[in-house]
């Protein structure tokens, strides 16, 4: 049975989740204690939030494979899996019976700051940033629902910058303005971690409804109500909801903003007027930090082993993708089985070429643990022939986040091959002796080194 909303699935953390009942600030020290945690720390939930009676935020929700795999309802180990196997499926969303979300309305003028611990992040952000609103929308003419995580800074009592970079709503964007229309949207804050990670699962601009990925990562439909003052539909068990108008034509620099990459961005973004806030009795505001935990297992899991998926289907012996942390996507290491150098050759610009955010790859052969960063290195220390096994694409197209290419609009990107390649046997790891390895992990073990 799926997670009925956030709360369900913080209650059922048990004691992985740290309730924080000393009184902490939406200005800098939230983000700081969540961008502190290490990723096997329980989540938080900060229950006295200075200037915010009644609120609670929380963080460090999906920090690690354990929790995320709880949020699945799965094991670790068949985490990706499960991801894979759910994602083929779609479940429709459906009308809700209960919708807490409408526990209270605010439609009149109201200072946003004032109403929401929307957090501030880094020393030098230009303002409180919201950083996991669900933007939720319609395209116009068709009706088709758009669904994506931007970030949205707060430009006044009723004003949001939003930064819209990635299909499809950037794409809904442009067809409301060709039309000269305000795109009516709603942000969704405080959902349960399926439902986030379908926001962000790499699409493409193909545009298939995320609310229906959602369900079928859950496995149950997600109930749905109309929003309040906007054409647009909004989960009924979300925390709180943002509805308003994507002003056709508008423009205001929005920024600076330390950024997933751990680097600073700003850009002249569209603005949205906020028309109404809905949010539940004692609400729960939902934090992250960008470059913290958070954002590496949300891209692992739906940049990632969604190219996991994609790539298996066009090359044989592709076994396991991980993300390097704190990339922002933008390095990964694959692990194959028996592929051959040209294959592998074949695997790299397929990668480099799904992915505009993938700058480096590394392939290495499944005896190498792709989440140790100590054993990838290895792997390129003892196996990888630099002259050989380095392929180099210019005249790409650059991330607009990543702050090596600001400005520049053309990028680069490289792969590398660190799997033996059909080598002999001075490739191979000089193993332990496997009953003095046992003997030795018991003895580790119970002396907790
Ligand atoms: C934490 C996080 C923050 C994001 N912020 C933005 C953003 O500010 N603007 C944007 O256009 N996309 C942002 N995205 C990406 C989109 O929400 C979405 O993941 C992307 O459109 C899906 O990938 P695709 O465009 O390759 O299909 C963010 C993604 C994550 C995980």
């Amino acid at each position: 049975m799926a997670w009925r909303d956030l709360r369900a699935f913080l209650d059922g953390l048990g004691s992985g989740l740290r309730r924080v009942a000393e009184p902490f600030s939406p200005r800098f020290e939230i983000a700081a204690a969540l961008r502190e945690a290490r990723a096997d720390a329980p989540a938080l939930l900060f229950e006295s939030v200075v200037g915010h009676p009644g609120w609670r935020v929380c963080g460090n929700l999906i920090a690690n494979r354990e929790r995320l795999a709880r949020a699945f309802e799965t094991t670790p180990a068949q985490l990706a899996e499960a991801y894979l196997q759910r994602r083929q499926q779609g479940i429709e969303p459906v009308g809700a019976t209960q919708v807490p979300v409408k526990d209270v309305v605010v439609t009149q003028a109201d200072d946003l700051t004032g109403l929401l611990p929307i957090l501030t992040h880094h020393e030098l952000d230009a303002a409180p940033y919201i950083t996991t609103g669900v933007v939720l929308c319609r395209e116009p003419g068709t009706g088709r629902r758009g669904m994506g995580i931007h970030r949205m800074q707060v430009h006044g009592p009723r004003r949001l910058g939003l930064f819209l970079a990635n299909p499809p709503l950037t794409l809904f964007h442009a067809a409301a303005e060709a039309r000269g229309e305000p795109l009516e949207v709603a942000v969704a804050l405080g959902l349960e971690p399926a439902i986030v990670v379908a926001s962000v699962c790499k699409v493409g601009p193909q545009v298939p409804d995320k609310m229906a990925i959602a369900g079928a990562l859950r496995g149950e439909p997600v109930p749905m109500v109309p929003g309040e003052t906007v054409a647009v539909e909004v989960p009924a068990r979300a925390e709180v909801v943002i509805e308003g108008r994507v002003l056709p034509g508008v423009r205001q620099h929005e920024g600076p903003f330390g950024e997933n990459t751990g680097a600073y961005f700003s850009a002249d973004s569209a603005v949205i007027e906020v028309t109404a806030v809905t949010h539940r009795r004692e609400p729960i505001y939902p934090g992250l930090t960008p470059w913290a935990n958070d954002v590496d297992m949300l891209l692992w899991l739906a940049a990632g082993t969604e190219m996991l998926g994609q790539l298996r289907a066009h090359v044989a012996g592709v076994a396991d993708l991980e993300i390097a942390s704190g990339t922002a996507g933008f390095s990964m290491v694959i692990a194959v089985a028996g592929t051959s150098r040209s294959e592998v050759r074949r695997l790299i610009h397929l990668a480099l070429a799904f992915d505009k955010r993938l700058k480096s790859v590394t392939v290495v052969d499944d005896d190498v643990d792709i989440r140790n960063p100590r054993e990838v290195a290895w792997a390129m220390a003892t196996r990888h022939r630099p002259a050989h096994d380095t392929i180099v694409i210019t005249g790409t197209d650059a991330y607009v986040i990543d702050p090596s290419a600001a400005g520049a609009g053309q990028g680069s990107k490289i792969g590398f091959d660190a799997t033996r390649g059909g080598g002999g046997a001075a490739l191979d790891k000089a193993r332990l002796e496997p009953q003095a390895l046992a003997k030795a992990r018991a003895l580790l073990g119970d002396m907790m080194i």
